[in-house]
């Protein structure tokens, strides 16, 4: 396939063979066969135990493609691991949406993270405040010396500011430090410059430092993406404003706000868990922002265009890195990342945004027609044929007789699997 006819747009990709898949994905990104062989493999244990402590082996995910993505302008095949059934086939099918204007078009800032510094027993907190941002230049050189690297490629240490906080034990400072992690998540870099940072506060201003931690609140590396859902493929006006409609409620009240945000979220942790990213990160900043202007709401928004189409944006922090930890170490995360093709983690954090958009889109527009049973029934069908006992067609047939009688109930497996013998 070359670059020019390279086209993640593909119907039946589900009725494919594992193999035939495999091969599909092997020529869109151009892999080796060796590491093609990676889709079969596991983690090793060795590196397991590098990885975390007390090691015993590995825990496995399925491992999917998300077909049918264009992000500005550019064909992605994405690599999703989920247990939850629905979860690939829903994004890959909202993809296709969004192809007829386009796809997803996105934007993002710089990737600035922010390290906390909390100084307590201040005797005046706001000349101490002022004697902070005196030495910003000094404080900045000093982080900036914790990683000469990061500076290099442009990263470093940017800005200070500071926070004065009341709170329970009497007027607190917090200093922030703003770094450019480029393409790394950032965690290690920015705790390692606050905790040095920390006795030069101590002695500028008499107090006592008390944390010094990166904030998940990643409100400075913030990715927006957008997509035009197309009114006639949707099903016409109706369905857009039965969408609208559905949407609202997620826009006025946090109970709805809350699932609908996490179907978002099984989009984007499915590709952070591939690509070997914190997904606690992630979720944690993903929901701190839904809070910010004080009530949980929607991460992200609808309208209809005068055309009548749905026009669907999405705006959270992605603090994502394509080098250091896990995206480094583990061969399947690095696997998907060479199938994305990413040059940056800004661009990973491109697509989790459009993937999360994506995602939220197929669960309203279920919700709001066919409701979202019945695309979960028929892989649930398998798996509780799979829990009553079913092995090899068995499974299939099950499932199907299941689906069709409108009972998937293990008891019902059960008594197939008896009837079948
Ligand atoms: C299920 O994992 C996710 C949904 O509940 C999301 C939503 O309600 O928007 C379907």
């Amino acid at each position: 396939m070359s670059s020019k006819e390279k086209s993640s747009q593909v119907s039946g990709f589900y009725k494919l063979s594992i193999e035939k898949r495999i091969e599909f994905v092997q020529q869109f990104a151009s892999l080796s066969k060796e590491e093609a062989q990676v889709f079969s493999s596991s983690l090793d244990v060795e590196t397991a135990d590098r990885m975390i402590e007390n090691a015993l082996g590995t825990f496995e995910l399925p491992l999917g493609i998300a077909v049918n993505f264009i992000i500005n302008g550019k064909e992605y095949l994405i690599p999703m691991a989920t247990e939850e059934s629905s979860v690939v086939a829903a994004a890959s099918n909202a993809a296709k949406f969004a192809r007829i204007h386009g796809g997803f078009a996105t934007e993002c800032s710089d990737p600035l993270m922010i390290g906390q510094m909390q100084l307590l027993r201040v005797n005046d907190v706001a000349t101490a405040a002022q004697t902070i941002m005196n030495h910003k230049k000094q404080l900045l050189q000093l982080a900036n010396a914790q990683d000469k690297i990061l500076v290099t490629l442009g990263g470093g240490a940017k800005d200070i500011e500071v926070r004065i906080l009341d709170s329970p034990l009497g007027k607190m400072i917090v200093a922030h430090l703003i770094v450019d992690v480029r393409d790394a998540m950032g965690a290690n870099a920015v705790n390692t410059m606050c905790e040095a940072l920390a006795p030069m506060l101590e002695e500028l201003t008499g107090g006592k430092i008390r944390l010094k931690i990166l904030s998940n609140l990643a409100d400075r590396r913030i990715v927006k993406a957008k997509a035009v859902f197309d009114n006639k493929k949707m099903g016409g006006d109706q369905v857009v404003d039965a969408f609208l409609e559905s949407y609202t409620l997620a826009s006025i009240d946090p109970y709805r706000a809350a699932t609908h945000n996490k179907g978002i979220m099984n989009g984007i942790d499915s590709l952070i868990i591939a690509t070997g990213n914190d997904f606690r990160a992630i979720e944690a900043g993903a929901h701190a922002y839904a809070a910010r202007n004080g009530h949980y709401t929607s991460l992200t928004n609808y309208h209809k265009d005068k055309e009548g189409n749905l026009v669907g944006e999405i705006e959270l922090p992605m603090a994502v890195g394509i080098v250091g930890g896990a995206s480094s170490i583990h061969p399947k995360a690095k696997l998907c990342q060479k199938i994305l093709g990413l040059t940056t983690a800004k661009e990973l954090g491109e697509i989790a945004a459009s993937l999360g958009l994506a995602q939220n889109f197929a669960a309203v527009f279920a919700l709001s027609t066919v409701g979202i049973q019945k695309g979960h029934m028929s892989l649930h069908a398998k798996n509780i044929a799979i829990m009553a006992g079913a092995t090899g067609e068995l499974i299939d047939k099950i499932a199907d007789n299941m689906v069709e009688e409108g009972n998937v109930k293990l008891d019902r497996a059960k008594e197939l699997i008896s009837s079948f013998k």
